[in-house]
């Protein structure tokens, strides 16, 4: 199986501390170690926010936040380097063609963000497409779609499986980007729909789960589908 998995940076460091980068790497070392090729991309998560807070109350334009943001995502993917094994890029690829080369390479490429104007959603999913990965897992801090924002909305309700399509009208229609309980930004999902890429988005604050959803595609969140049977990964 070719998979990307996609950490939101308030999942892998919500603070900073070792032990959840730790099993972090050790999900992916075990995928790994059973002959799956996994690529990985790193979110900015708090850090981000307070130095996007921090410069946006300094005068920085919109392009300087997110380079900003893209150095946090970076920062973050080096924690990872640093806990994985030497299967690990030594250093986060900077474009979809280096974090490729890793792959054929046999290593675990670990990405941060890569150009502004988007988020590492939309990385990963361009990368999963670029590698042409069998799935692509976003492990983020909300447990999957859903029809509201849960946070407001008691009767908000998880979606087991969404088309890519309606997915993109969903975010669109509702705006739910612009909150911060946004499973993925509307890039990522037009990106998503464009590629035919199995999606899932489920709770990263378990990475056991993370890989579970890599070697079986069982999990408790929600499958993005393409509508095509023919995408399905064929190893499930
Ligand atoms: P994130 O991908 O972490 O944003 O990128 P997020 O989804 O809001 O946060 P978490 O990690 O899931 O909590 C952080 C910031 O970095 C910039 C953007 O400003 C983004 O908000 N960024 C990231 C880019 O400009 N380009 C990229 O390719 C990636």
């Amino acid at each position: 199986m070719r998979a990307v998995v996609s950490i939101g940076g308030s999942v892998l460091v919500p603070e900073l501390a070792p032990e959840r980068v730790r099993a972090y790497a050790e999900a992916i070392e075990s995928l790994d170690a059973d002959g799956h090729a996994v690529g990985t991309v790193v979110g900015g998560g708090p850090t981000a926010r307070e130095y996007i807070g921090t410069a946006r109350a300094l005068g920085a334009n919109e392009v300087e936040l997110d380079q900003l943001g893209i150095a946090v995502t970076r920062l973050n993917a080096r924690l990872l380097v640093a806990a994985l094994d030497e299967r690990a890029t030594p250093t986060p690829p900077e474009d979809y063609d280096a974090g490729l080369e890793a792959v054929r390479r046999g290593d675990v490429p670990v990405m941060g963000g890569v150009v502004a104007g988007q988020t590492t959603d939309a990385v990963a999913t361009a990368f999963a497409e670029h590698v042409d990965a069998d799935v692509l897992v976003f492990a983020t801090s909300v447990p999957g779609v859903y029809d509201a924002d849960p946070d407001e909305d008691p009767d908000a309700t998880k979606y087991d499986e969404i088309t890519a399509a309606d997915l993109v009208a969903l975010i669109a229609d509702t705006g739910i980007d612009a909150g911060s309980n946004a499973p993925v930004d509307l890039l990522a999902a037009k990106l998503v729909q464009r590629s035919g890429v199995r999606a899932v988005v489920l709770d990263g604050s378990d990475p056991g789960a993370v890989a579970r959803a890599v070697r079986t595609g069982e999990h408790n969140g929600t499958d993005i589908v393409s509508g095509d049977e023919s995408d399905d990964p064929v190893e499930w």
